[in-house]
């Protein structure tokens, strides 16, 4: 396929799919494009086989998006606590999904040491978690430890998403708003809860009491 193929492909699926939504909806552009009212932001991987909106079902307008590779969430990030703060703020999304998923390159790569460039300064904090927990996970065989290392930096990033002041200004003015912590499987498809929701400052302290050191 020429490069230009490459490209032209997308603008053809691009109409067939506004012909498809429009005959099976023909006000659909007109009414999704005066307002958005998502009740979901979604934090995930940048990885190109975890697709929020396919996966979970859901049309334009109903999912807000933010990804990043190996789903880090960290304060210094102004741009995911931009996409956090103005969803939970002005959007006032009822739940907020941080989903990992297994085989993620990310974790991987700061399971080892062969990053380069920005990459190696973004996995910081993902290669602590490994550094801190290797000696555990390490006792059974690596495919296992890269899925534990999976799951638990989804516990880590929930963590930190919690942490942060949007989050808790919502919760301190009593708006319900759950974090849930789910990781994906490219295998099978499904998606699966890692941990209990928390949707509290005091569920935040029992989470966090329980998984010390994250
Ligand atoms: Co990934």
């Amino acid at each position: 396929m020429s490069q230009d193929h490459e490209i032209e492909t997308l603008f053809k699926n691009n109409r067939q799919w506004v012909a498809e939504v429009t005959r099976e909806d023909p006000d659909f552009f007109v009414r999704t494009a005066s307002q958005q009212t998502p009740k979901y932001l979604w934090i995930g991987c940048s990885d190109s086989r975890v697709t929020p909106n396919q996966i979970t079902g859901l049309p334009p307008g109903q999912l807000f998006v933010h990804r990043n590779i190996a789903n880090v969430i960290n304060e210094s990030d102004l741009n995911c606590m931009s996409v956090v703060d103005f969803a939970v703020r002005v959007l006032q999304v009822r739940h907020v999904i941080v989903c990992g998923h297994y085989g993620c390159a990310g974790v991987h790569a700061a399971m080892g040491d062969i990053t380069q460039g920005p990459l190696d300064d973004w996995l910081d904090g993902v290669r602590a978690l490994w550094d801190h927990n290797k000696g555990d996970l390490l006792k059974g065989s690596l495919e296992t430890a890269k899925d534990r290392m999976t799951e638990l930096n989804v516990r880590k990033q929930m963590l930190s998403l919690c942490r942060t002041p949007s989050i808790e200004h919502a919760w301190r003015h009593q708006n319900s708003l759950q974090i849930h912590g789910w990781i994906y499987g490219l295998k099978n498809g499904l998606l699966r809860s890692l941990y209990p929701d928390i949707g509290s400052i005091s569920q935040r302290t029992r989470a966090e009491s329980e998984s010390s050191g994250l």
